[in-house]
């Protein structure tokens, strides 16, 4: 049994029954305040996520589940309950388009709706169906937090005493309901009394490395180094880095992986300089549907995030941007992907698929 190591912050939570809520740390916020939103409407859990409020693939999944307890909990006596979800379905999964985890997490609990309503649940009152929405939510919620523990006994096997390792962008507890992807195999090794450090790129343009990654290992203990992406190449020609540990928003089934904008020069450098690049990624992170990473929708983000992040010009006014929000680094630069039902080395579409075969995943 795999075993949930506590941190000392909480991603995000259902409050309440039915007409409850979602509390969210704020993580535009973060590391200056740490304040905690609430939200009760779909637009709003649109806005949260698009405003990347709550990010990170498998925390985006999480909140998307609980946005479909959201919307449709609002349908009334004489609506099609199942025309509203789907219609909160359409609404949530275009709110960013590149994490898979989230149209995973709508198309789930459709699915189990659906389901209900087959088996001639005629009988089931609104309100009960409602209430199973939510507890379907929920079981996505404990799901996400399992497998992260789970991926975090496997890939912790990767990680020696005294190991100082990489990674991009934040795959940690902030980006799950639990204590994360890429490193949930550090949280592991630092909790088994391994000596582990971390350099933590910062991630432009919008941070994530510096003001998440670096925040919660900080938070729990775990020695970190900040660097700008710029400098990961040096710091591993020096010989400091051991290991790179990232997370990943889609993969797909030829073992492609897409991750946030920078990871794939990561990736070459680590190939350049003979060092394993590991990725830990939940199966609901992988696109059964897609069989190279170029069919991936790239999410394109705002200029201004380029030009002007955090409030402060950077750029000459008019400058032409470009803002490709992720990349993808091809299989065979992937050592390994850790996943909730074993460590896939040297991914390949038979490898994969052999994976999702274990899963329990179709396609
Ligand atoms: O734009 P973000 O902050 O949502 O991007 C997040 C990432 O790219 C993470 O590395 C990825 O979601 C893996 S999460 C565990």
């Amino acid at each position: 049994m795999s075993k949930d190591i506590q941190l000392p912050f909480e991603t995000l939570a259902w409050e309440g029954g039915v007409d409850g809520h979602v509390r969210m740390l704020e993580q535009t916020l973060l590391p200056a305040q740490e304040e905690q939103l609430i939200v009760d409407t779909v637009p709003g859990m649109v806005d949260a996520i698009y405003r990347l409020a709550v990010r990170g693939a498998p925390a985006i999944g999480v909140a998307a589940g609980f946005g479909m307890v959201l919307g449709i909990r609002e349908a009334g006596p004489s609506d099609d309950i199942l025309a509203v979800a789907r219609r909160t379905k359409d609404t949530l999964d275009a709110s960013r388009p590149t994490a898979v985890n989230l149209s995973w997490a709508t198309h789930r609990i459709l699915r189990h709706l659906e389901g209900l309503l087959s088996e001639g649940a005629g009988n089931l009152s609104h309100d009960e169906l409602k209430q199973a929405t939510l507890t379907e939510a929920l079981e996505i919620y404990e799901g996400d937090r399992q497998t992260c523990a789970q991926m975090g006994l496997l890939g912790a096997e990767l990680i020696h005493d005294g190991a100082t390792l990489l990674t991009h962008c934040n795959a940690g507890a902030l980006a799950t309901a639990g204590m994360g992807t890429a490193l949930a195999p550090i949280y592991t090794a630092h909790a088994q009394g391994k000596r582990v450090s971390v350099y933590a790129d910062e991630t432009r343009p919008l941070l994530q490395g510096a003001r998440i990654t670096a925040w919660e290992l900080g938070r729990a203990g775990v020695d970190v180094t900040l660097i700008t992406d710029s400098m990961a190449a040096h710091v591993m020609s020096e010989g400091k880095i051991d290991a790179v540990f990232v997370g990943s928003d889609r993969i797909t089934r030829n073992g492609d992986v897409c991750n946030k904008i920078g990871t794939f020069s990561v990736a070459l450098a680590a190939r350049h300089h003979g060092i394993p690049f590991h990725v830990v990624a939940p199966l609901s992170t992988v696109d059964p549907a897609l069989t190279s990473g170029k069919d991936i929708p790239i999410e394109q983000r705002p200029a201004e995030e380029v030009t002007e992040g955090f409030g402060k010009r950077t750029a000459p006014m008019g400058v032409k941007v470009y803002a490709p929000a992720f990349d993808v680094t091809p299989a065979e630069l992937v050592t390994s992907i850790v996943t909730e039902v074993g460590v896939i080395s040297s991914p390949s579409l038979e490898s994969m698929e052999e994976a999702l075969r274990l899963g329990g995943v179709s396609w």
